[in-house]
């Protein structure tokens, strides 16, 4: 009979339909089943288009109960589909997830991570190393002087126009005489010279390196604290043929063979005849650049024959004893070798720039 057919058929594929979609163990087979049970050439779909066949009454009951099934198939399916998109989703989350304690050994989590010399304090080593290899003693002064330390013996009284030269910071400390944070390592020459008088250890032979301040506003060549090596040689019969020499030397020592230096006239107050120490451009190799302003020379500092004003000053007889003394900007040596196009990077203890050196 027709009507028991149907009637069959109904049943049949509710339960086949209800079995697929909670046999499906992920949304991409229950996509499939959905097809399979509910789309156009599913069972449930050719069975509606055989109802003509039925009697009015029992086309109406089996039309009814089809849609019964249609409709409760699609609810199983769309709460079957939430509950594997949940669980896939889950599983995505767990898969993904990075959790770095399990991939990192506990010790090196929790080592402290070593640090290491500042790259201006690696070649300020690293010179004192080459001037004692040339036969330099190193020697320190104090940072703070007084005004006949950093300026007066070396031939700066006051009012003198040189003064100039250095934007001065000085300290209110209540003292009688004016005290300075030194502008030059050069106050360390009087030191060493007056200590070689009363110990009467002359000659000299000794390179200074320290820190000098200056009220300079920092820019890609200026740091208003910035570190020197300063070199003073006092012996007989010098000349600025050794001071010529001597600094030949160094530069080669330092910045390799082949590299290019010069002396330029210039004046120093405490130094006659005096001269101003330029090397070939490292950034640009001599053709010219911003950070040598185009010229093709960077300048490292000055240099010259010891003043005889300064010896007096020292109460060294300058008939006698001869030398030179030469003072060059270690960070801006720094600068040159490693080619930094800006040495405040030196001071904003940026971990991804120190770590480089
Ligand atoms: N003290 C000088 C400066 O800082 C450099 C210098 C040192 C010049 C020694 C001559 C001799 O500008």
């Amino acid at each position: 009979m027709v009507t028991d057919n149907v009637e069959l058929d109904i049943e049949g594929i509710a339960g086949d339909g209800e079995r697929a979609i909670a046999g499906a163990h992920s949304t991409e087979v229950l996509a499939q089943v959905e097809t399979e049970y509910l789309g156009k050439r599913s069972a449930l779909t050719r069975a509606h288009r055989t109802l003509g066949g039925l009697s009015p009454e029992a086309r109406k009951e089996a039309g009814r109960r089809l849609n019964e099934v249609r409709t409760r198939l699609e609810s199983q399916l769309a709460g079957r589909r939430a509950a594997l998109a949940e669980a896939e989703r889950a599983e995505a989350l767990r898969a993904d997830r990075l959790d770095l304690t399990e991939v990192i050994p506990a010790q090196v989590l929790s080592a402290p991570s070593r640090g290491h010399l500042h790259l201006v304090t690696q070649a300020r080593d690293e010179l004192e190393d080459v001037f004692v290899g040339m036969g330099f003693g190193v020697a320190e002064g104090p940072e703070a002087e007084t005004d006949w330390y950093n300026f007066e013996a070396l031939n700066i009284p006051p009012a003198h126009p040189a003064r100039g030269m250095y934007d001065t910071m000085y300290l209110d400390i209540g003292e009688p005489e004016t005290v300075l944070l030194r502008t030059h390592t050069s106050p360390v020459q009087i030191h060493l010279m007056e200590e070689a008088v009363r110990s009467g250890t002359l000659p000299i032979h000794a390179v200074m390196p320290g820190k000098c301040f200056r009220l300079d506003t920092p820019d890609a060549r200026h740091l208003p604290v910035f570190n020197q090596i300063e070199g003073l040689v006092v012996d007989r019969d010098i000349t600025f043929g050794d001071l010529a020499g001597t600094i030949q030397s160094f530069t080669e020592a330092y910045f390799g063979e082949g590299m290019q230096s010069r002396l330029r006239p210039a004046y120093f107050p405490f130094t006659e005849p005096s001269a101003e120490l330029e090397i070939t451009c490292t950034l640009c190799l001599g053709e010219g650049c911003r950070t040598c302003s185009h010229t093709g020379w960077i300048e490292l500092g000055g240099c010259g024959m010891v003043d005889p004003a300064v010896f007096a000053a020292v109460g060294i007889d300058h008939t006698v004893w001869s030398g030179f003394a030469f003072g060059f900007g270690i960070d801006r040596l720094v600068q040159m070798r490693h080619a930094i196009p800006d040495m405040r990077s030196f001071l904003e203890n940026d971990i991804r720039f120190l770590s480089q050196f």
